[in-house]
């Protein structure tokens, strides 16, 4: 058999195993590792619509084959959600697919639409799946930088109107730079793993960007309820004639705690939608009926329970913010999203993303996510997910403390300690 196969050649090792394989084996010693890695949300789903699901599993035929583009009551469902969240009006028939998780389904637009060689227009740090959907599908990418040189202090996190900016003129260098033209760019906010939300002026700016140049808008909106401050994030598709080059993705696996139930949607332009629709009917049959029918009643039922999650949420934020700032780690607050991005702390910035990550494993119990695996211009920082309660994002924030004192003990040389942990 051939030595490697081409599309797994082209995924390159995980770069979050290596810290996973570390707090494996943290934990088989026994260690309490406080998890702020991966971005699994941690509360329970709302009872009202596990009650559906369970209702709905007892009855006849629910255990046959369901529809693949999602039934028409979940589609409908979705299509009420944008018009009373965004003002925008969707035909339920042929602008809304509900997919697999939004993860599902972005991987299959970029199937649908990539021919092999097109170029992708994707923001570096981002969530992979932006990237490596499209390499899967045979796609060469090209990053857009969200992170820029900063006098004397290496790279930091461009901000505001800069990091608008920044994007939008990148976008035009790209395409000016790129062979073939690119045929699609992703956006998304609010961003994960940097937390950068935008407005509506923005958008109008990248979809006037985008038709000039061409280009499909993949619009990845996961975060669309999770806000702390701010209005609420708006969607790229209220923008007048986003819908001639613009499919976007939304998930119920934040906004209602349901992350394993494996439901999102795809809404948009009727081409995009139709082309994703058409590969996935050759693909799946649908999520389980019952998970389709609580998930419209997730969309339909009463929102309190999002409000709760929200309230939740940012008040894990305001506890982390607050009591790393006093163990000495200065965490800017995100306005949205579930996670912080945070610079690695000065007497660690050299080691790097990675060792910094294997090291709080190891010396201070704590597993956060390594900037590096969102992307080359991810490094330099970490992400620390929301997903433990405040009583133990203080005890994080004391372990941080205790390790960033022993950090400034004149004995303790970083580098033997990150080469011990690479091991
Ligand atoms: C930006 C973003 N998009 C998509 C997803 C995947 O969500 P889903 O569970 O809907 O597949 C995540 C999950 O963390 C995410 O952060």
């Amino acid at each position: 058999m051939i030595e490697e196969f081409h599309r797994v050649k082209r995924l390159p090792p995980y770069v979050f195993a290596e810290v996973n394989r570390l707090k494996a084996a943290a934990r088989a010693r026994g260690a309490d590792i406080i998890d702020l890695g991966m971005g699994n949300p941690d509360m329970p789903t709302p009872q009202h619509i596990v009650d559906k699901l369970v209702d709905t599993v007892a009855k006849p035929r629910t255990n046959r084959y369901s529809a693949s583009k999602g039934i028409p009551g979940l589609r409908k469902a979705q299509a009420a959600y944008y018009a009373r969240r965004f003002g925008v009006k969707l035909n339920p028939e042929t602008q809304v697919v509900a997919t697999l998780g939004s993860k599902e389904g972005f991987a299959n637009m970029a199937q649908a639409i990539t021919a092999p060689g097109d170029v992708i227009l994707v923001p570096s740090p981002t969530y992979p799946i932006h990237e490596f959907g499209f390499i899967i599908s045979g796609a060469a990418i090209r990053h857009i930088p969200v992170v820029g040189p900063v006098a004397g202090a290496g790279s930091a996190q461009f901000a505001g109107a800069d990091a608008e900016t920044a994007f939008l003129r990148g976008i035009e260098r790209a395409v000016k730079h790129s062979i073939p033209k690119p045929l699609a760019v992703v956006l998304s906010y609010p961003s994960n793993p940097t937390a950068m939300t935008v407005g509506l002026d923005f958008y109008t700016e990248v979809v006037q960007l985008a038709k000039k140049l061409d280009l499909i808008i993949l619009s990845d909106l996961a975060y669309a309820e999770i806000y702390f401050q701010g209005p609420p994030p708006p969607s790229v598709l209220q923008v007048p004639g986003a819908f001639d080059i613009t499919v976007e993705f939304t998930s119920l696996s934040k906004t209602y705690a349901m992350p394993g139930w494996r439901m999102g949607f795809a809404v948009g332009n009727e081409r995009l939608i139709g082309a994703l629709a058409r590969v996935k009917s050759y693909l799946d049959y649908g999520a389980f009926t019952p998970v389709q029918v609580a998930a419209t009643a997730a969309l339909n039922g009463p929102q309190a329970c999002v409000e709760e999650i929200r309230a939740t949420y940012k008040s894990r934020r305001d506890c982390l913010v607050e009591s790393f700032a006093r163990a000495g780690w200065q965490v800017t607050p995100p306005p949205a999203s579930m996670f912080a991005w945070a610079p690695i702390p000065e007497p660690y910035r050299d080691v790097g993303s990675v060792e910094f990550a294997k090291l709080l494993v190891e010396e201070a119990d704590i597993a956060v996510a390594p900037g590096l695996g969102f992307g080359e211009y991810g490094e330099g920082f970490v992400r620390i997910a929301l997903v433990e309660n405040e009583h133990r994002i203080r005890q994080a924030a004391r372990n941080i403390k205790k390790f960033l004192a022993r950090s400034r003990d004149p004995l303790h040389n970083v580098i033997p300690i990150a080469r011990e942990a690479s091991r």
